[in-house]
């Protein structure tokens, strides 16, 4: 569950990124967020994963009240979400299969609950054959996927992806898309930013458009 009421986020300048922003999504939904360049849609997405605090207003995020949250509950709810970063953010010194198996060694997994998770999610991504190389020398839609694998690895609660097929060519696009509904299907909250109009439109989902801040628009 993800709700924000009236919710303001203001960067120095000043930049007004988020404008009296209201907006509730149910457990277990499945939301597109698009707009144009610089709309907000990063701005947002920092806010429910905690990377960055509302100026003003309420945010709640998996029963967490983002608002009141001390620092120390910080890593705690990181735990119950998962991100796919517009840049990605791989750690370049570790290899794919290190980076996918992130999420489970702070949790504290076994080697063996690691070893047997990650290569089911590579073989989702379809990257098995990727897992001992470095990020570097991946394309661009490896390295994509290699975020994709890392955010659901855990079984997130809520997972927001920034344009998460922003590097991917039309097939794999759609293949990652039908990873995401099937994990939604599983029961995880999943809101995704997109650019791609004709993608959001096949999916025939909710979609939630901002501009200049302002979300203005809600089709379900
Ligand atoms: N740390 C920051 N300091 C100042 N301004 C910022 C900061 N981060 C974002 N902004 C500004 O906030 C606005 C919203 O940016 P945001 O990255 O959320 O847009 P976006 O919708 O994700 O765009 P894109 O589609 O290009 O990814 C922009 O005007 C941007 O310049
Ligand atoms: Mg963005």
């Amino acid at each position: 569950m993800i709700e924000f009421s009236h919710v303001y986020k203001t960067y120095p300048g000043p930049v007004h990124a988020l404008k009296n922003v209201d907006l509730s999504i149910g457990k277990g939904e499945f939301v597109f967020l698009t707009g144009p360049s610089g709309a907000g849609k990063s701005t947002l997405f920092r806010m429910i994963s905690a990377f960055d605090l509302v100026t003003s207003g309420h945010l709640l995020v998996s029963g967490y009240d983002l608002t009141r949250m001390s620092a120390s509950e910080i890593p705690y709810f990181r735990r119950r979400i998962g991100v796919v970063f517009q840049d990605f953010r791989l750690l370049k010194n570790l290899t794919v299969a290190e980076n996918v198996a992130l999420p489970l060694r702070v949790r504290g997994d076994t080697e063996s609950q690691i070893r047997r998770r990650v290569a089911e999610m590579l073989e989702q991504v379809g990257l098995p054959h990727k897992q001992d190389q470095f990020p570097e020398i991946l394309s661009g839609g490896e390295q994509q996927r290699t975020a994709i694998a890392r955010a659901l690895i855990h079984q997130p609660g809520v997972l927001i992806a920034d344009e998460p097929t922003g590097n991917l060519d039309p097939e794999l696009s759609e293949e990652i898309m039908d990873l995401l509904e099937r994990v939604c299907a599983q029961g995880t909250t999943v809101f995704v930013a997109t650019h791609d109009h004709e993608m959001v439109k096949r999916r025939n989902k909710r979609a939630v458009r901002i501009r200049a801040g302002i979300l203005e628009g809600d089709c379900r």
